[in-house]
């Protein structure tokens, strides 16, 4: 059995440990696996890295995807995707595993059920706004660093008895800014979920400076709309092939209105990618190689159109058609634990 692998979209730690598990599991059944370069362009280009177990074993730490990565949508233009089908043929494959978010796996399910190509799906992003399952891993990874971060800001925004503005990735979910906030006790989270309530946040920075806390922390979800703005806060007018706009920027627009309405001296932070380098965490590790190994044990059954995904603590095999197109947002009822914090 040739099996082919792909990793697609923004990359996150913990991808080469899902890379390693489906590698041993095909090994193991006897079957060879073509590493697809940079996501669907080497799907459609046949541009492959053969992986065994002996380039594979000793990945698992490393950040990224030994890979690649790309944003490239084979369905901006229906010659790519016959281009793919005929490079899959080319190539001997009688598998491909997708890993990725959204997009890729949206990719996927489509070749798997209008062109019937044998697929099987695994999840990832750091923005954790998968549905059908509980945890993506990169996740745990990028809410550490952003702690990390925010923990070193804290200091500085304290000596100086200034309002620390951190912006965070995640896209339309509020996943990263809430748990990195409730993990740093920020003094205000605002994400994309909720309306931002700039009255409420500035009357709280100030009640606390009253009464004796000098210094401010704010984390802020790069998709939170402004009030009375439809729009989202974007670097550039352009688009990606999946048609996203490029989140960023809403971090400065908050900490100019807290210097405005509360005369607090503020600084903001954008983190960016930063969340998404580096080493994956020990959590990431396990549950991407568990990922992995599912992943392959579905391509040795022959059992395709599906999607591995952490239900509790089992993985489990969901249909690829019911995994994709719905944003899993944040669950407010971790916002309103949060908001306990919030009061004066
Ligand atoms: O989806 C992952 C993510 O990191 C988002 O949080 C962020 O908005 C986006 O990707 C950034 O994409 P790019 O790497 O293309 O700038």
């Amino acid at each position: 059995m040739k099996v082919g692998i792909l990793t697609g979209g923004g990359d996150c730690p913990g991808l080469n440990a899902v890379i390693r598990g489906v590698v041993r599991v095909v090994h193991n059944g006897g079957g060879q696996i073509l590493g697809l370069v940079e996501g669907w362009r080497g799907a459609i280009e046949g541009d492959f890295v053969p992986l065994h177990p002996a380039n594979t074993d000793d990945i698992v730490d490393r950040g990224g995807t030994i890979l690649g990565s790309s944003r490239t949508n084979p369905y901006k233009d229906e010659a790519l995707v016959e281009k793919l089908i005929a490079t899959f043929h080319r190539l001997g494959l009688d598998a491909l595993v997708a890993i990725g978010g959204d997009d890729t796996l949206g990719v996927a399910n489509r070749l798997f059920t209008e062109r019937h190509l044998p697929v099987v799906g695994c999840p990832k992003t750091i923005d954790n706004d998968l549905s059908s399952t509980d945890v993506t891993f990169g996740f745990d990874t990028s809410i550490n660093i952003v702690m990390e971060a925010v923990d070193r800001l804290r200091t500085t925004a304290e000596s100086h008895r200034r309002v620390m503005v951190i912006e965070t990735m995640g896209r339309h979910a509020g996943w990263i800014a809430c748990y990195a906030g409730m993990a740093t006790a920020a003094d205000f989270i605002l994400v994309p979920e909720v309306e931002v309530d700039f009255n409420r946040m500035c009357n709280l920075l100030v009640k606390r400076r009253e009464a004796g806390k000098k210094y401010g922390v704010i984390v802020v979800s790069e998709g939170a709309k402004l009030p009375d703005s439809e729009e989202f806060v974007t670097r550039d007018a352009e688009l990606d092939e999946f048609g996203h706009v490029k989140l960023g920027g809403v971090g400065e627009l908050v900490a100019d209105v807290i210097e405005r309405r509360t005369g607090i001296e503020t600084r903001w932070v954008t983190l960016g990618h930063l969340q998404r380098g580096g080493t994956p965490s020990a959590y990431d590790r396990v549950l991407g190689t568990r990922l992995g190994i599912h992943a392959g044990r579905l391509v040795i059954d022959r059992d395709f159109g599906k999607m591995v995904a952490l239900r509790g603590t089992d993985i489990v095999a969901v249909p690829l058609s019911a995994a994709v197109g719905k944003l899993r947002t944040l669950d407010l009822d971790f916002l309103k634990e949060a908001e306990e914090f919030f009061q004066s």
